[in-house]
């Protein structure tokens, strides 16, 4: 076992081989920096695909799964919201799976790097990976026919500071699904976070260096057991690579993981149905709707996307009715450590590849207005 200082060494050298994180701070990275002649939003184009792509859903049958019968449901309340009513569309297919891969699907989404499209990636792969996610279970987080009558809760937990001494365990863990992301240890964090893990969700690359990182806190394996989901952020050609490979059971075959046995991750059982991958619609769709950040026209604007807890609050937020986040960032963050496992207090850094303060307002407005509960202290 390294020291830690050796392990974070090695936490950057991965992940500038990764080429996926940009060391720089946010200070740096927004106010002065030259503004380039950068795209405005372009509403009208967000528009017309997602026109398409609702169209895509319905011919499937899948849209129309969230549960119509609970009568506090975040759609219902949203759509009578003059704002956030603009904001979302309950209709964009929140996974990609085998229906959605079409050569029209093709076409549109090689236009975009990822993770929002497949520009510059092979055919082979996306449509390799897309080809083995054709359970009706890759296609919905789950399933509402289990919740008749009911309303769904989700609890999000974040890995913020905030809840180290939160006491919130038992009611995180008393809602219906609990997603987690990245390093989220809960053995010796009970009382704070809970044990309940429904959905963890990742890109490979925070997947492993969360292993490298948080390995002295604990987070030695990514969080396994029957019911527990997992959910791919596709930001890059090898999160396809290695779904391919974790559906199939069979070691990476090409690619920076190349020779990586899926099931050290995931366990030895993990059907396929247990897979889910966002929409690259979807990503492109929160980024320009939730959380559009100034950092898109920095130098570094091609590296931006919103963080992994922020990827998976939304897709909480359009899949559940009810909605409660812990450990996500709020005004007083000063006041904690950037993590709630750490032993000594650490500040938050700013990463250019995020927008943390956005995420920070996002979370309150969304609070504010009712649509989902923030924890705060
Ligand atoms: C998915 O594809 C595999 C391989 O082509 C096939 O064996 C399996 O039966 C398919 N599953 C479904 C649910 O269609
Ligand atoms: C977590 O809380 C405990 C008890 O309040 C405190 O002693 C400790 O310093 C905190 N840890 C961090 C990293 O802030």
């Amino acid at each position: 076992m390294g020291s830690p200082r050796w392990k974070r060494l090695c936490l950057l050298f991965l992940a500038g081989l990764a080429a996926s994180l940009v060391f720089y701070g946010r200070h740096y990275a927004s106010p002065g920096s030259p503004s380039t002649a950068s795209r405005m939003p372009q509403q009208g184009e967000v528009g017309l695909v997602q026109a398409e792509i609702s169209q895509d859903a319905r011919g499937h049958h899948l849209t129309g799964e969230r549960s119509s019968l609970c009568p506090w449901s975040l759609k219902s309340k949203v759509k009578i919201e003059p704002t956030f009513g603009q904001q979302f569309n309950f209709d964009i297919p929140v996974l990609i799976w085998e229906r959605h891969f079409t050569p029209d699907s093709w076409d549109r989404l090689k236009q975009r790097n990822a993770p929002n499209g497949w520009h510059g990636l092979p055919y082979s792969v996306i449509s390799s990976t897309l080809k083995v996610l054709n359970d009706s279970a890759n296609s919905r987080l789950f399933s509402t026919a289990s919740f008749p009558n009911g309303c769904i809760r989700c609890a999000v937990v974040g890995n913020g500071g905030i809840l180290n001494g939160s006491r919130q365990g038992k009611e995180i863990d008393a809602h219906d699904f609990v997603f987690r992301v990245n390093g989220a240890v809960t053995k010796g964090f009970e009382k704070d976070v809970g044990t309940k893990t429904s959905f963890f969700g990742f890109t490979v690359n925070t997947m492993k260096n969360s292993l490298i990182a948080y390995a002295e806190y604990g987070f030695t394996q990514i969080p396994q057991a029957k019911d527990l989901q997992y959910i791919f952020i596709p930001s890059h050609v090898r999160d396809y690579i290695m779904l391919r490979a974790a559906v199939l059971g069979i070691a990476v075959p090409e690619g920076y993981d190349e020779g990586d046995e899926p099931q050290k991750y995931f366990g030895s059982e993990a059907s396929a149905g247990k897979f889910k991958l966002l929409h690259p619609e979807f990503m492109y769709y929160l980024r320009e709707r939730f959380l559009r950040s100034e950092n898109i026209k920095s130098q570094f604007g091609h590296l931006y996307m919103p963080s992994t807890g922020a990827i998976m609050l939304l897709t909480a937020l359009h899949t559940c009715d009810q909605v409660s986040a812990y450990g996500f960032i709020t005004e007083n963050y000063k006041k904690f450590s950037a993590h709630y496992y750490e032993h000594e207090k650490k500040p938050l850094v700013f990463y250019a590849n995020h927008d943390m303060l956005l995420e920070l307002e996002l979370w309150k407005n969304l609070h504010q207005a009712g649509f989902m509960k923030l924890y705060q202290r």
